[in-house]
């Protein structure tokens, strides 16, 4: 039977206290629901509909890359209504699998599990046994331990309270029983709601067999209601990454000190120092080391190369068996060859820094291209900026330029120059030649420092 997935995320998240609607607050640098949405592509579904409505135009534009069937449900009167919003656009002859938008770490195998054990014929729904079930729907079963009914907290009576297994809201049923029920349900309970929930009831009352999942892991069905949910969310994804990069292999220096926002692909061998930072695209080569608080952004960083502590490396490509930092700055379109060394406080943008090459201590390097082995002074940089326009400066194979020089760009330099240090270049400089500009110095004689008229 083909798989419809109903997302309910119209709620308007009052207790996070935000102007941005609660599906679209991060957990690993993406909105809530787009974890969700993940979760339920996994199982390949027919389609994916999301019923929306506090923030509703944000929402949509933000998961505009997504492929999801949107349903306005304009007055929030239960979790019943909103699935009934979307299920005139369900195929009919569907599994119909409720999920939550704020519910952001429930495993695709969890609901595969589910949806299999629902099947054609049945009603499924995921429990967990929880140790504070205050807030929850509780699972009433009978003394044959089938499930007759769940009770919502506002409407439970005392004895019912006790109960310590839970609805976390994930269901599923054939669209055929979904459309009938929901047109029963009725709002004449404590909250004035349509609830969902009420289709147990009406499943056991038409005979279908109602079976139950008792999710394995509490964290799993966590759902978000405010920052402190939103900070468990996030340690629990935290976990789940850092658990599965050590078992491909990585070494990390403390599992509770990284944080992926995306996806961090690793080769063999790579180790990766507390408080590293990964986002977006991030792949590492095999015998990569990454130092202490170094964050990269869409990156990718080629066998064997080191980055000590404290660098930050955004859309760039470094070659194998560099060496960076501490404390460099990678801007942008920044291409590094193989064994190429960038020191402490080098700036680098948009450039190609070629084999072999160095820049070792306090420099820019903008908008330029060094050829291979090239050896620049500390203190260089490339005046690549004239106000208006950015100009590139090329430097050619085996040049060596000394401390403290100014290129000022467009400006070239010919395989094997020597720069002088201090000098102003705005002009080509010659292969395999010395070339310098620099004031005469200069000493005054007979010259007295000035000195402290005293006071009156
Ligand atoms: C619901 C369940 C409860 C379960 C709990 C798990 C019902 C009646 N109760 O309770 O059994 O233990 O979740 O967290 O289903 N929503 C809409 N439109 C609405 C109402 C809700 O889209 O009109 C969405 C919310 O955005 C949210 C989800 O449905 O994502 C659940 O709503 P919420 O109000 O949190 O339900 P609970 O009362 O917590
Ligand atoms: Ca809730």
């Amino acid at each position: 039977m083909p798989l419809s997935v109903v997302i309910l995320a119209a709620g308007q998240g009052t207790r996070m206290r935000s102007s941005l609607p609660k599906v679209l607050h991060p957990m690993a640098g993406r909105p809530l629901l787009s974890h969700v949405v993940d979760v339920a592509e996994s199982l390949d579904p027919v389609s994916v509909h999301v019923v929306y409505g506090f923030g509703g135009d944000q929402v949509r534009e933000a998961m505009a890359d997504r492929d999801l069937v949107w349903h306005e449900q304009a007055e929030q009167l239960g979790t019943g209504h909103a699935v009934a919003q979307a299920m005139g656009a369900v195929t009919e002859d569907s599994q119909v699998l409720v999920l939550y938008g704020d519910v952001p770490l429930l495993r695709s195998e969890t609901l595969a599990d589910l949806v299999a054990l629902g099947g054609d014929d049945g009603l499924g729904v995921l429990t967990v046994n929880v140790s504070e079930p205050t807030g929850y729907g509780r699972i009433v079963r009978d003394n044959q331990d089938q499930i007759v009914q769940i009770v919502e907290d506002k409407d439970a009576t005392e004895v019912e309270k006790l109960i310590h297994e839970v609805n976390t809201g994930v269901v599923v049923c054939p669209a055929k029983h979904l459309n009938e029920w929901i047109g029963k349900l009725k709002n004449t309970n404590s909250q004035g709601e349509y609830y969902l929930t009420d289709i147990v009831e009406l499943a056991v009352w038409d005979k279908v067999p109602v079976r139950a999942l008792a999710a394995a892991d509490e964290a799993e069905t966590l759902g978000v209601n405010d920052k402190v949910h939103l900070s468990e969310a996030e340690t629990e994804y935290r976990h789940r990454t850092a658990m599965s990069l050590m078992r491909s292999g990585v070494t990390l220096a403390d599992p509770k000190r990284l944080d992926v926002r995306g996806t961090l692909t690793c080769g063999a061998d790579v180790f990766i120092d507390v408080n590293a930072v990964f986002i977006g695209n991030v792949k590492l080569g095999d015998g990569v080391h990454i130092g202490p608080n170094v964050v990269v952004i869409d990156s990718q960083i080629e066998d064997g190369t080191e980055v000590f502590a404290n660098c930050v490396i955004e859309k760039s490509h470094f070659g194998p068996n560099c060496l960076i930092g501490p404390f460099a700055r990678v801007r942008p379109e920044t291409y590094l060859g193989s064994t190429v060394k960038l020191g402490n406080f080098v700036e680098v943008k948009k450039s190609n820094i070629a084999k072999g090459s160095k820049v070792n201590h306090l420099t820019y390097v903008g908008d330029s291209t060094l050829g291979e082995s090239v050896n620049v002074g500390a203190g260089t940089i490339t005046c690549n900026y004239d106000g208006a326009n950015k100009h590139r400066t090329t430097i050619g194979d085996n040049v060596f330029v000394g401390s403290g020089v100014q290129f000022i760009a467009p400006v070239e330099i010919g395989d094997g120059a020597t720069i002088g240090a201090g000098s102003i270049i705005s002009k080509p400089a010659p292969a395999d030649k010395l070339t310098l500009s620099r004031g005469k110095q200069v000493t005054i004689d007979g010259w007295k420092r000035p000195v402290k008229k005293p006071k009156s």
